[in-house]
């Protein structure tokens, strides 16, 4: 495995008895188990989970887009049959707030495609393009704020505020409710984070509850004055073929899963790991920044595909089926690893590595495939694209700050979430 996955100890499972994801020094450094899952055992059923967890790139693909046999539909939605903290969290919501609904990202078509359509609406091109200029001017904003520091902590001044603050602008927050925003979002990642107790769960349900009274004023106000934000047409548009807009559960969940967590941490996330990579690879950052406009767009992708932010989704299957001689049954939880396909050789020519002229570096899964394919991805585009150029335009150099960096993730199943990156560097000359 090449040097810019580096990391002390990561496990290596030799054996199929071994190998687990549910782990947390597995999650860690993910990479060898991956490896090895897709060497021995593409399609396997982690004994800890229960989950058919896939590895390799064309199994994704395939079931990604096989929608007679694979569904959305999350477990979390099925309320009668839900057990344990689920449980209760469930009943705070009834009893406190509002039992978040489906989110787009878990239904199926044709309900999918009729709710997709107003996001789509909502997330148009020329909106996108038009924001374009905000990204830009607060990505200097925001290198402008530490720039005279000559370090920094690349998380929490960099990578969390650009993507938040653009989203915040977008669904009609206060800018001075930022920071509180970001405490819901973070709570809510921690909510289905691994091996929460009880008391931890309801904590971060109560939190998310506080969030939902919030959130729950502006859509009222949206519904009596609508504007030309992105929320103001997710709150007001009508659903083809349903006859209503989007009611409040509905847009709750939209506003936790699909838009402040899907949409702004994992843009953070590539931010930080765009930037831990280029210390990692030299010879990528030289080259980078020879030329920006030239490699930036496959650099991007290749942070993407390279360290993942969703590293896997989940599926369930419709019926019994059969892959690479795996079989499926009915009712089963499937885990698409997009994080190990995005590392497949038979799909990307030396897959751990940068490669800034590869041809086919849009091609990676870390923002899906096929009719759930990412519908933020655009967006997200432009805002690592600006965070990227901005950071080289400002500045000279720059290296880990000796001694305080731990490089560690937080313990998530699904999501790649660096804690703190910590740099000290030269600016450029004014
Ligand atoms: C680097 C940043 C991002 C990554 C890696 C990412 C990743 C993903 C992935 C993998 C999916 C597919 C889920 C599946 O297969 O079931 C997805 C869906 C989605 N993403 Fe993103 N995303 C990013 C940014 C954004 C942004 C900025 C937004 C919005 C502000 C967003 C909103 C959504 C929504 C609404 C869906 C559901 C689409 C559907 O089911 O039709 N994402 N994203």
């Amino acid at each position: 495995m090449s040097d810019i996955n580096r990391m002390d100890n990561p496990v290596c499972p030799v054996s199929l008895e071994e190998a687990t994801l549910a782990d947390i020094e597995v999650l860690e450094c993910p990479y060898p188990t991956y490896q090895f899952l897709r060497d021995n055992a593409p399609i396997f059923q982690d004994p800890r989970t229960g989950m058919f967890v896939v590895t390799r790139y064309e199994d994704q693909r395939r079931i990604a887009m096989d929608y007679e046999n694979f569904s959305n539909f999350r477990p979390s939605n099925d309320h009668a049959n839900l057990t344990g903290a689920a449980r209760l969290a469930y009943e705070r919501f009834l009893e406190k707030g509002w039992v978040p609904g489906e989110s787009l990202a878990a239904r199926d078509d044709p309900e999918h495609k009729q709710m997709r359509s107003i996001f789509d609406q909502a997330f148009r091109p020329k909106r996108i393009k038009d924001m374009d200029h905000q990204v830009e001017q607060l990505s200097y904003e925001l290198m402008d704020s530490f720039i005279d520091d000559g370090v920094c902590e690349v998380v929490a001044q960099y990578a969390v505020p650009l993507p938040l603050i653009i989203i915040c602008r977008q669904m009609g927050a206060d800018m001075d409710d930022v920071w509180q925003i970001k405490e819901w979002t973070d709570a809510w990642i921690k909510g289905i984070g691994f091996g929460i107790s009880d008391e931890e769960k309801l904590k971060y349900t109560d939190l998310e509850i506080q969030a939902q009274h919030y959130f729950q004023a502006i859509f009222e106000q949206l519904r009596k004055q609508p504007n030309d934000t992105l929320l103001s047409d997710l709150v007001n548009l009508e659903v083809p073929g349903w006859g209503r807009t989007l009611n409040d559960n509905e847009l709750h969940a939209e506003m936790m899963q699909d838009t402040f967590v899907g949409g702004s941490e994992t843009t953070t996330n590539a931010i930080s790991a765009g930037i831990m990579l280029l210390d990692r690879d030299r010879a990528t950052w030289d080259k980078l920044r020879s030329d920006p406009e030239r490699y930036l767009k496959t650099f991007v992708d290749e942070v993407v595909r390279l360290e993942s932010p969703a590293q896997a989704m989940s599926r369930t299957a419709k019926n019994d089926v059969e892959i690479g001689g795996v079989k499926i049954p009915k009712g089963a939880q499937v885990d698409l690893r997009y994080a190990a396909g995005n590392r497949d050789p038979e799909q990307f020519e030396n897959p751990d590595n940068i490669d800034l002229e590869r041809k086919n570096a849009g091609s990676h899964l870390g923002f899906s495939t096929g009719t759930h394919y990412c519908l933020g991805a655009p967006l997200a585009r432009r805002e690592l694209y600006w965070a990227f150029k901005a950071f080289i335009d400002k500045i000279e150099d720059f290296r880990l700050t000796p001694g305080k960096n731990n490089l560690r993730h937080l313990p998530n199943y699904s999501l790649r979430i660096l804690k703190e990156l910590h740099i000290e560097f030269e600016r450029k000359p004014a």
